[in-house]
């Protein structure tokens, strides 16, 4: 790389980490597998029987629930490695499709198809043959799950805990979903979440009238010199609360009130919340909310998928109806849209460089991120062999 062109900070992450295929495989097990990954809301996991399945950090899970408690499984039969649940979401018993095994709530196969006649496995060897299981909490609504184990939800969310714990609480069941695939590395998806400056740039004609703010504040924590950022994650977190004009507020209120009445989380401000490693949470005032996880896919692609989630009325059922939150859903799918064109752009030229970015004062929480990250991957010594 050349010398430094400028005074400002250089970025911390060299290009390569976000191309190359090694790096992810390391970085899959090192940031996804290690922390609590936002899942899916409890929505999706209210009756018996019903399931989610993802991949979290390239691990495919499926959290199920057996009446009435979600459980976490490696989504993989222990026969011949089909899916056990092969859709995204669903209602059936946790069953393979391949061969009809059948799987407990200890994912143990309890029921096996002409046992005797094709195989046999005795009852003793069965317990042997459980799926793997995961950690599962939920944060109200929210459902997260965890491959690794070793932390609690509440240890990793820190001081972020009691404000997710009130946003989980209080949302309502019913959402709407969009998903966009990114060609980038989730790395920029983040880098975006942080960046404050683009949205001038990147959305022109949906950006607000920056007039009506009254203050913008970030709180987040840069990484020190003595913390081990693989044993805290609760400090990668950031938040960002843009006051607004009480003309604006006002006007805000009456406008969706009457759509979200009596919401259970009112406040006054635009906040933009980032959990790290890749979920981000926004609102205006908590009349609805965007929770939108980026997963990485390869190392040049990643999914952005986004619940849009009304909030719930303390005094009865929301007054949001499905036409509703899929214009709201349509509208923030744009911006996604502009914000993915903006990210795939960097992709694009990240690959030619020479010399690093640059980070400006604005971009603190960038470089915060960055260098938590390379402390976190840079340990790996296949890495630092290929780096030489
Ligand atoms: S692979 Fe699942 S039952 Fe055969
Ligand atoms: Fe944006």
């Amino acid at each position: 790389m050349d010398a430094p062109a400028t005074s400002n900070r250089q970025t911390v992450i060299p290009a390569r980490y976000f191309y190359d295929e090694d790096v992810f495989a390391i970085e899959q097990k090192q940031v996804f597998q290690s922390t609590w990954q936002f899942f899916c809301l409890k929505t999706d996991l209210q009756n018996n029987d019903d399931f989610v399945a993802h991949s979290v950090g390239g691990v495919p899970v499926v959290v199920q629930n057996f009446k009435g408690k979600l459980l976490a499984f490696h989504n993989v039969c222990s026969h011949r490695y089909s899916p056990v649940q092969t859709a995204c979401a669903g209602n059936r018993p946790l069953a393979c499709p391949y061969h009809g095994w059948k799987y407990s709530d200890a994912g143990i196969p309890i029921g096996i198809p002409h046992n005797l006649d094709f195989y046999p496995i005795s009852p003793e060897e069965k317990p042997k043959l459980a799926l793997k299981s995961f950690l599962v909490e939920t944060c109200g609504n929210l459902v997260f799950v965890s491959i690794a184990g070793g932390r609690s939800l509440r240890e990793q969310l820190g001081e972020w805990h009691e404000l997710v714990s009130r946003i989980g609480a209080g949302v309502e069941d019913l959402y709407f979903t969009t998903s966009l695939p990114a060609d980038c590395n989730w790395k920029f998806a983040v880098h975006n979440a942080f960046d404050d400056i683009h949205a001038e740039f990147v959305h022109p004609s949906s950006s607000l009238d920056t007039s009506v703010y009254t203050g913008a504040h970030w709180r987040f924590h840069p990484l020190s010199a003595d913390e081990d950022p693989k044993s805290d994650y609760s400090k990668r977190h950031a938040q960002l609360s843009v006051g607004m004009n009480a003309e604006t507020v006002e006007r805000n209120e009456k406008l969706w009130t009457p759509w979200f009445p009596d919401r259970r989380f009112p406040f006054d401000e635009y906040l933009h919340l980032f959990l790290y490693p890749n979920l981000i949470i926004t609102s205006v005032q908590g009349f609805w909310y965007n929770i939108v996880r980026y997963d990485p896919v390869s190392a040049g692609k990643s999914e952005m998928t986004n619940w849009l989630v009304p909030s719930a009325s303390a005094s009865g059922v929301s007054k949001a109806t499905p036409e509703l939150l899929y214009r709201l859903a349509l509208g923030s799918l744009r911006i996604f849209g502009e914000d993915v064109q903006a990210v795939e752009s960097s992709q694009r030229g990240i690959e030619s460089v020479t010399r690093r970015g640059i980070l400006g004062r604005r971009e603190d929480k960038i470089a915060a991120f960055e260098e938590a990250y390379m402390h976190v991957m840079g340990e790996e010594p296949s890495l630092e062999r290929r780096t030489a």
